[in-house]
């Protein structure tokens, strides 16, 4: 049995990936994997059932069993979590740092990896994360990894704070944003780091648009359209 098509789309938050991964997967028509929204879910699930994000056994079973289901609306997709709502919940300051402590432990990394790699179906997915090209799919047909630069991306995420009607400092959201790189960067498991093979393409001073472009070109090179 072929497996289907996979194109990683690996980079820092805030480098544009969430929108560019989810217009090529509409493009495309293929499936798409937001594998931070798996680690946000096992955080929110451990901190629901009340354990301690550091008890490693006991989250990696959260994540093994997550009891989750993505429904694609006409706006995106909802996610379920044991048949409560959570599309908007699991977007949240706190829930992400729920996320980063859990996504340092190896064996929630461990449980996640098969439920990843299920994600690979026909006709073909994009998947968007920190590893995806390096760890989860490392014979993915086109790896791409998106970056900008840390004022660039505190940028952006100024105007989504101001545009959605919270107070932010943007010399505090850039000093957290270069912190938070260095954090991932040199973490022992699974650093944030591009593939050996993967295209690198800088965002700062590109559209969303031309983002999608490039990778459509590289994706059309690589003879998968
Ligand atoms: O992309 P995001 O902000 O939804 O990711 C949430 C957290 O999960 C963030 O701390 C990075 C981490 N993550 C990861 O370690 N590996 C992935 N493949 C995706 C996300």
């Amino acid at each position: 049995m072929t497996l289907a098509s996979v194109i990683t789309i690996d980079g820092p938050s805030g480098a544009g990936k969430g929108t560019v991964c989810a217009r090529l997967a509409a493009e495309l028509g293929w499936h798409l994997l937001d594998s931070g929204a798996l680690y946000r879910l096992t955080g929110l699930a451990a901190h629901k059932q009340g354990l301690s994000l550091a008890n490693e056994s006991a989250v990696a079973a959260v994540a093994a069993t997550l009891p989750v289901r993505f429904e694609p609306t006409s706006d995106g997709v909802r996610v379920i979590l044991s048949g409560d709502d959570v599309t908007r919940e699991i977007r949240t300051e706190e829930v992400g740092s729920m996320a980063s402590q859990v996504a340092a432990l190896p064996a929630v990394r461990a449980a996640l990896l098969q439920r990843q790699r299920d994600f690979q179906q026909a006709p073909g997915l994009i998947a968007d994360g920190r590893d995806m090209g390096t760890v989860v799919f490392p014979n993915a047909d086109v790896k791409i990894f998106l970056t900008a630069s840390a004022e660039e991306r505190g940028q952006r995420r100024y105007k989504q704070l101001i545009e959605k009607g919270f107070s932010a400092s943007l010399p505090a959201l850039i000093e957290d944003i270069r912190t938070r790189d260095e954090r991932d960067s040199n973490r022992a498991v699974a650093p944030l780091k591009p593939a050996q093979d993967a295209y690198e393409i800088d965002s700062t001073s590109m559209s969303i648009e031309e983002v999608c472009q490039t990778v459509l070109r590289l994706v059309q090179k690589a003879g998968l359209i």
